[in-house]
């Protein structure tokens, strides 16, 4: 883990974004809890998706479907069947992992002696320097590229064949190492199912046999008649949903990026069979622009094409994120063909059509999806904001801070109101006067406790973009001092114009402009 990441890691849990869960057992791996900032923080995330996605289309609505389902439904998705990650043990180590992630962590570490080799050019010849040109000459950046194309681009051909003996072979062929005992004694590969299942409790054996949703897309396939029906909506148009899916993940790392238990806020666009290429590059543009106005900043941001397609799909692209780890999929969009409803249309025996009154005729519609993971966004955005800087101090001296650069939107605490000092009754009662009386506008906290420069601190480590502190002088004349997160500048306003400041910092309607 990078130190980089370690500190982001460790800053959630001090400051209460997101806890291990079950801690005081040792913790679940792969499974955490959001504490009080980190579930303002996600409920902001999600509120900017929704109003992006369902309020400023008026041809998406949204469902909020059960996590259960008939369990008929992951036969039909393909997920009983295909839903597989392929496997292999360490027999010394008895250590367990995705022979895909292995694979891509022996790229990752010639990757990164590349770019040891990178930076040190740069060093050397600053400004001048051109790093495309040096890659593409470099005798041994060449030959060590050679050699992660050749382990990629094999492994990809035997993961999109179902090769497991080839994965196996591919492995042994590299030297892989277990990273816990550096033995390469390896079992064979195998495919391995992702989806939790439980029983229920008044059916015995394979008949009661449930499984966590793995996606919530499917259970917008299921109500596709029932919500285009009752909303009135015509082609093309979409239903958008917010929640948990489950998947049994082998290789728990990399804190919330990959989790066992996780949100997914996904849409499904269903479209006129033959438009679903444009519609594509349509939604892939739409999603790239909501990143970047949330203040994702474009060198951070890459697409990534898929070369395995899914049994699905006839195209599918992720947007990636540059994480602390390396760029890594944050967001998929997907045309996904008709393949869901008329799979659910077959093992249901229902009729899932759409009647198209221009074309006078009945079809099962082409569907583009995009699913972004919400726990993946709170990391995208915390990776993104969470920095140190030396600023002057209280008293003009330099002095280093911390401080989360959220976008006021996101920001889980939107102003702090601070009496100048504590333990003046008078000044209490003016600040809890000021708190009350913009609290209902926004999330505000009222503090007191230590003194101001500290508290601006702990502000600036949450992520409020807004302080308003009371000093004396605002007992004279109701004026307060608001000081800006950022740019530290801080001005002297009266409540009302101060509040009316916080109300223009944190308006989303200008991110949709
Ligand atoms: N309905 C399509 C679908 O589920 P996916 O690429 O498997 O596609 C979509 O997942 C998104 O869900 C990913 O881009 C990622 O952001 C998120 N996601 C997937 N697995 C995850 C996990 N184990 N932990 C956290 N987020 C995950």
């Amino acid at each position: 883990m990078s130190e980089q990441f370690k500190k982001l890691v460790a800053h959630c849990k001090e400051y209460g974004f997101v806890f291990q869960s079950s801690e005081v057992y040792d913790g679940l791996s792969a499974v955490y809890d959001y504490g009080p900032y980190g579930v303002e923080l996600k409920n902001n995330i999600k509120e900017y998706w929704w109003k992006a996605m369902v309020h400023n289309h008026e041809n998406i609505v949204g469902i909020d479907s059960a996590i259960f389902m008939h369990p008929k439904t992951w036969k039909a998705s393909g997920h009983v069947d295909a839903f597989n990650d392929p496997l292999v043990d360490n027999k010394d180590s008895k250590k367990r992992y995705r022979a895909d992630q292995l694979i891509e962590g022996y790229a990752e570490k010639i990757e990164a002696k590349i770019q040891k080799d990178v930076d040190k050019a740069k060093k050397k010849f600053g400004d001048d320097f051109d790093e495309a040109q040096f890659r593409s000459t470099n005798g041994r950046i060449i030959d060590r590229q050679k050699k992660i194309d050749h382990a990629i681009n094999t492994m990809n051909e035997y993961l999109g064949a179902e090769n497991m003996e080839g994965l196996k072979a591919l492995i042994e062929e590299l030297e892989i190492a277990c990273p816990e005992s550096g033995s390469r004694n390896w079992t064979d590969v195998r495919q391995f199912n992702l989806m939790f299942s439980t029983q229920l409790g008044n059916v015995a054996g394979e008949e009661g046999k449930l499984y966590l949703r793995p996606e919530t897309a499917q259970g917008i396939f299921v109500n596709f008649l029932n919500v285009q029906k009752t909303s009135r909506q015509k082609l093309p148009f979409g239903i958008a949903q917010i929640g948990k899916a489950f998947r049994n993940e082998i290789v728990a790392r990399q804190f919330i990026f990959r989790m066992r238990e996780f949100e997914q806020m996904e849409m499904q666009f269903f479209v006129r069979p033959g438009t679903q290429k444009e519609w594509f590059e349509k939604w892939k543009e739409a999603r790239l622009a909501w990143h970047k106005a949330i203040g994702s900043p474009a060198e951070k941001l890459k697409w990534h094409e898929h070369e395995n397609l899914a049994h699905y799909a006839d195209a599918a692209v992720d947007i990636e994120f540059q994480f602390p780890f390396g760029f890594r999929e944050l967001e998929g969009i997907h045309s996904r063909t008709n393949f869901d409803l008329t799979s659910h249309q077959e093992l249901s025996g229902r009729k899932i059509q759409y009647f198209d009154p221009e074309l006078n005729e009945n079809y099962v519609p082409y569907v583009v999806e995009t699913s972004i993971g919400l726990d993946r966004m709170f990391l995208a955005m915390m990776t993104n904001s969470l920095r140190e800087e030396t600023v002057p101090d209280a008293s003009g001296k330099e002095s280093t801070r911390v401080v989360l650069k959220l976008h006021p939107v996101l920001a889980p605490v939107k102003c702090a109101v601070l009496p100048l000092v504590k333990n003046k009754p008078e000044l209490t009662a003016k600040a809890k006067e000021v708190f009350n009386s913009v609290k209902f506008a926004f999330n505000c906290q009222y503090d007191e406790k230590d003194a101001i420069g500290r508290r601006y601190r702990r502000q600036d480590a949450i992520g409020t973009p807004y302080c308003i502190t009371v000093d004396f002088e605002s007992l004279e004349d109701n004026m307060v001092t608001i000081r800006d997160r950022d740019s530290l500048k801080q001005e002297r306003v009266s409540v009302e114009e101060a509040k009316a400041m916080v109300m223009k910092g944190i308006d989303m309607s200008v991110l949709f402009a």
